[in-house]
C-alpha cells in the first residue's frame, strides 16, 4: 500500500480511543524492527526520521527503506514523518523525498536549540500548514519548549520553564491550522528526563487536560516519551555500559493522556537503549565474533520486542486493517474543501 496520511492516521485513533507511537529511523534494522512489531500486533505505523537521521542515512537510502517497508507490507498503513523539522526548507525537502507528514518545530530557531518568540512560532508554522495541505501532508506544530539539550532539541533546563501555555496552545491551533499538536508538559528528549518517578510536580498531566478540553479537535502529541525501563538500563550496565539511574514518563501517565487527546507518542530512546544492550552483551559474552549480523539480528529483535510493547500498551494494535487508506491527493481535496480543518472556531461547528 502507499504511504498513508498521518492525519488518516490519528483521525481513525481518535475514533477508536488510541494512541499511535512513533518510532525514530536511521537504518535499515530499526525499520525492520518497527515491521516486524507492526506485524507481530496488526497495528498501523508511524515512522519518522529527524534531521540527523536524514543526513546519517542520506534521505534517499532512508525513503527507499520506508518505501520497501511499505511494498512489503501491503497491509499495514504506514506515515512517514519529518521530527523536529527546523525549517520551512527542511520540511518542504521531506515532502519532496515524499513523507506524507512534517512536524515544523517552529518553537525553537533553526539551529534547534534557542526559543523563538509565538509571532515567529505562528508565521513559519502556518507557511508550512499552507505548503502541506495544498499537497494532502499532514503537519505537526509544537508549542511550548521541551526540556533537555541532549540530542540539540529542547532549550535545557528542567524544561518547566517552558511548559505550554494552554491559552496560547489555543490561539496558535486557530492561527495555524496544524492537525497536530506538540505540547510541553515536562518531558525531555533522551535518557535523563527525571531523576525520581515523576509525580504533578514535573510531569504537568493536568495541563495536557485542560489543553484537550479546550481544543478537543486537534490531536496532541508527546514528544521525549520514552518510559526508560530500568531492566534496559541494567542490561546496558551490565555488559559494560555507564548510565545513570534515571527515570522517563511512566507507560500509565502516557495512557492517561490517550484517554486525554494524545493520539501520537514519539519513542526513541527506548529502542535505543534495547539496541545498545543487545549489541552490548554480544560482545561481552561472545567478544571472538565479528560479524555483524551476529550483534544486528539481537538488536533488532530487542528493539522489535519494545516496538510490540508499546504497541499493545498505546492501543493500537489490532488496528491496522480498520480503515482503507485515503489517497494523498484527495487529503488534498479534503484541506481544500475545508472538511479537514482543525482551527477550533471551525472545528468546533
Ligand atoms: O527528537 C529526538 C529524537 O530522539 C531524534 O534524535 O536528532 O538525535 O536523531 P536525533
Ligand atoms: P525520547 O527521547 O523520550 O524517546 O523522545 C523521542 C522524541 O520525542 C522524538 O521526537
Ligand atoms: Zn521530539
Amino acid at each position: 500500500m502507499p504511504l498513508v496520511s498521518m492525519r488518516q492516521l490519528l483521525d481513525e485513533a481518535a475514533k477508536g480511543g488510541y494512541g499511535v507511537g512513533a518510532f525514530n529511523v536511521n537504518d535499515m534494522e530499526q525499520i525492520q524492527a518497527i515491521m516486524m512489531a507492526a506485524k507481530e500486533t496488526n497495528s498501523p505505523v508511524i515512522a519518522q526520521a529527524s534531521r540527523g537521521a536524514r543526513k546519517f542515512a542520506e534521505d534517499l537510502y532512508l525513503f527507499k527503506l520506508i518505501e520497501a517497508a511499505a511494498e512489503l507490507n501491503p497491509d499495514i498503513p504506514i506515515a512517514m514523518h519529518q521530527d523536529h523539522g527546523n525549517s520551512f526548507e527542511t520540511c518542504k525537502s521531506a515532502i519532496a523525498l515524499g513523507f506524507t507528514s512534517v512536524m515544523m518545530d517552529g518553537s525553537l530557531k533553526e539551529d534547534g536549540k534557542t526559543p523563538t518568540t509565538f509571532e515567529e512560532n505562528v508565521e513559519v508554522t502556518r507557511r508550512v500548514v499552507d505548503y502541506a495541505h495544498e499537497r494532502g501532508v499532514t503537519v505537526e506544530g509544537e508549542i511550548g519548549v521541551l526540556g533537555g539539550v541532549e540530542d540539540g532539541h529542547g532549550a535545557g533546563g528542567t524544561g518547566l520553564e517552558h511548559i505550554t501555555d494552554p491559552d496560547q496552545a489555543v490561539e496558535f491551533a486557530e492561527r495555524t491550522g496544524v492537525d497536530a499538536l506538540a505540547i510541553a508538559i515536562g518531558t525531555s528528549h533522551g535518557a535523563y528526563k527525571f531523576t525520581k518517578k515523576p509525580d504533578g510536580s514535573v510531569l504537568k498531566m493536568d495541563v495536557l487536560i485542560q489543553i484537550h478540553k479546550r481544543l478537543p479537535h486537534t490531536h496532541l502529541v508527546m514528544h521525549g516519551s520514552s518510559s526508560v525501563p530500568k531492566d534496559l538500563q541494567d542490561i546496558v550496565n551490565q555488559y559494560g555500559g555507564h548510565l545513570k539511574q534515571t527515570w522517563g514518563v511512566p507507560v500509565e501517565e502516557i495512557q492517561l493522556g490517550i484517554k486525554n487527546g494524545v493520539r501520537k507518542i514519539n519513542v526513541d530512546t527506548d529502542n535505543r537503549l534495547a539496541i545498545t544492550g543487545a549489541i552490548r552483551k554480544v560482545f561481552a559474552e561472545t567478544p571472538e565474533k565479528f560479524d555483524p549480523r551476529d550483534y544486528l539480528t539481537p538488536a533488532r529483535a530487542a528493539m522489535a520486542k519494545v516496538v510490540a510493547q508499546r504497541m499493545r500498551e498505546f492501543g493500537q494494535a489490532g488496528h491496522a486493517q480498520d480503515y482503507k487508506a485515503i489517497p494523498i491527493e484527495e487529503m488534498a481535496a479534503g484541506y481544500k474543501s475545508g472538511k479537514l480543518d482543525t482551527r477550533p472556531s471551525v472545528a468546533a461547528r
